[in-house]
């Protein structure tokens, strides 16, 4: 039977190269030390506070925000316990997870950490008996690939305002929210970073989406060539919604379940480039990268044999920054070249009313 989709996993390699992703940890463990009294608040009239980190990958990110937050409650309650858990989609990136957050914690006592593989976009702890649950760079995965759509990746920039990933990013944000809403007890707090965009654009974001807009005329030309139809199935479902700051605060503040306290967007730099490796059941690992480059090795081996995509961008970037774009590079499932640039992202402070 023909694989309709992939699942795309992080390999145990991930934290190494996820440094775009580790600066919008560390931007929400600079939001929780601003606000230790706050988080130490959770934890005054309970012995343990309950954290839940939402796609987790292979944890290294997750250490630098629960330092923080241990080291908020710490001082106040010095017998505080801790339980926490690592929730992503598959059981073995969360068991390495769980090694190693509890390794990066090992100078703390009263540290329990465990592992939970359930999809974010329904409840994956039991009902309010969270206090913090946060994620970094991972909210902007949909549940899916919004329609038969050739497209894996959606940027709302100017001119590519595709009203079927709109819905299906609300929809998804709204789950997510709703979920959250259920394993957090009243007054909990729910934190997020992930990429945005600034509603006017900064010139660094002008480049990026023209960036994206090449891509997406590329993989537009490559389909022509291709044939969709025929190559649905060999592009792997790696659903990313990237909005503009303010449809994202219209969302996050329309919840019924949540207070918004803050929004913010930063602007961080964007170094990476991933590569994909094909696994013997089909599914794609993303082995390596975050190094140099951008990211386009969406494509599976069908389209790439085309010849199509790779190159096209390629030229597509080198006339754009008049720079030397490394040649692009193959992997079984992808293609990747690039250019350091910046990129913008949006911290999210939110309380369970
Ligand atoms: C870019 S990584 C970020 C990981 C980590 N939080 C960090 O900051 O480095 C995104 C992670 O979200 C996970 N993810 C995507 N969709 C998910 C879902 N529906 N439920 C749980 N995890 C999900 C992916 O498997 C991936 O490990």
């Amino acid at each position: 039977m023909k694989k309709e989709s992939t699942t795309i996993s992080m390999s145990d390699e991930y934290g190494k190269y996820a440094s775009v992703q580790r600066q919008w940890a560390n931007a929400v463990a600079l939001l929780i030390s601003s606000h230790k009294a706050t988080f130490a608040n959770l934890c005054s009239s309970s012995p343990k506070l309950t954290i839940l980190d939402l796609g987790c990958a292979d944890g290294e990110n997750a250490i630098p925000v629960l330092t923080q937050l241990l080291e908020a409650v710490r001082p106040c309650n010095p017998t505080c316990k801790f339980e926490i858990h690592l929730d992503d989609t598959l059981d073995e990136s969360v068991k390495r997870a769980v090694d190693r957050v509890k390794g990066g914690l090992s100078a703390y006592t009263g540290v329990e950490v465990s592992g939970v593989a359930k999809s974010f976009y329904a409840p994956v702890f039991e009902a309010e008996g969270v206090d913090v649950a946060y994620s970094v760079a991972s909210t902007h995965w949909l549940s899916h690939v919004p329609a038969k759509h050739p497209l894996c990746m959606y940027v709302s920039a100017e001119g590519y305002r595709d009203p079927v990933w709109e819905d299906a990013a609300q929809k998804d944000i709204m789950t997510f929210l709703e979920s959250r809403a259920k394993e957090l007890r009243k007054g909990g707090r729910l934190l997020i970073s992930t990429v945005g965009l600034h509603d006017k654009p900064t010139e660094q974001e002008e480049i990026s989406i023209q960036f994206y807009k090449g891509f997406r005329g590329a993989i537009e030309d490559a389909l022509k060539v291709t044939g969709l139809e025929k190559h649905i199935d060999a592009v792997g479902t790696f659903p990313i919604y990237v909005g503009h700051e303010s449809r994202m605060k219209e969302i996050y503040s329309k919840s019924p379940w949540f207070d918004l306290v803050s929004f913010e967007m930063i602007v961080i730099d964007y170094v990476p480039g991933l590569t994909f490796k094909t696994q013997a059941d089909g599914n794609m690992e993303i082995c390596k990268g975050y190094t140099k480059g951008w990211t386009y090795g969406f494509l599976k081996s069908g389209l790439e044999c085309a010849g199509v995509p790779g190159e096209k961008v390629q030229e597509f970037l080198s006339n754009l920054y008049d720079v030397q774009v490394p040649k692009c590079y193959r992997t079984l499932s992808g293609q990747g070249s690039g250019v350091h640039t910046k990129i913008s992202a949006y911290v999210l402070h939110l309380v369970r009313k």
